[in-house]
């Protein structure tokens, strides 16, 4: 099987990229922060406040995740309800960049993650893919940009949907979550020793996906 491993902070385009790549090469596309968003929702869900470990800890035996795909596309269920959509919202990203911080939790998910590899080709992206759940993947590749760049795509993202979001409070929010992630003491955010880095701040969609795109096919030559 083959695993190309996509880490990176929030916003960076991970997922859109992932997505179109594995499409291209015919891989199943993961995204493992749908997993923490998930947990964070339930917790939200259940009205804990997500940085209160032990409140968070025995949520976890008491739901039930899945993660499958549909028409190729990954859903998620909570509970055996397709929680896909909800797991979107901002309050729902704090949340599960809280989550992700508790061991406990990382522990919980991680054999999940890595039974999807064992049985697939994958192109799975997060944050500690490359150095904790698939330390041995065939590619790495660590994709970051500016905040501000970041913090602007998300701005016009949610603008296309016919949201008005305030850039300023989407920055400092971005610059709270990689703080969070970056910090944390278990698989904090960071590139692995093994991975390229590619820097999309100065790159369009479509030239950030080329530039994986060519990184992938060239290291599986
Ligand atoms: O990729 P995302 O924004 O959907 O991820 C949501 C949060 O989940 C993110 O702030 C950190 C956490 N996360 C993680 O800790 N490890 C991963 N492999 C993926 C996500």
């Amino acid at each position: 099987m083959v695993a190309v491993a996509i880490d990176g902070p929030a916003g960076a385009g991970k997922s859109t990229i992932a997505r179109t790549a594995a499409a291209e090469l015919g891989f199943i596309y993961i995204d493992t922060g749908a997993l923490y968003r998930t947990i964070g929702l339930s917790c939200i869900n259940k009205g804990i406040d997500c940085s209160d470990t032990e409140k968070v800890i025995p949520v976890l035996s008491q739901i039930k995740i899945d993660l499958k795909f549909i028409d190729g596309e990954q859903r998620m269920f909570l509970d055996d309800e397709d929680v896909s959509g909800l797991i979107r919202t901002e309050e729902v990203s704090m949340s599960a960049s809280k989550v992700s911080a508790i061991p406990e939790v990382r522990a919980y998910l991680l054999e999940l993650q890595r039974g999807f590899a064992k049985t697939n080709n994958v192109i799975m992206d997060g944050r500690d893919i490359g150095t904790v759940v698939l330390p041995g993947a065939d590619v790495k590749i660590f994709l970051t940009a500016s905040s501000e760049s970041r913090a602007m795509r998300r701005f016009l993202q949610l603008k296309e949907k016919g949201i008005d979001g305030d850039y300023d409070s989407i920055l400092q929010d971005i610059i709270k979550r990689d703080h969070n992630d970056m910090t944390r003491e278990t698989a904090p955010l960071k590139a692995a020793d093994d991975a390229v880095t590619i820097d999309t701040t100065e790159l369009d969609l479509l030239q950030s996906i080329e530039s994986v795109i060519s990184v992938i096919k060239e290291r599986l030559k």
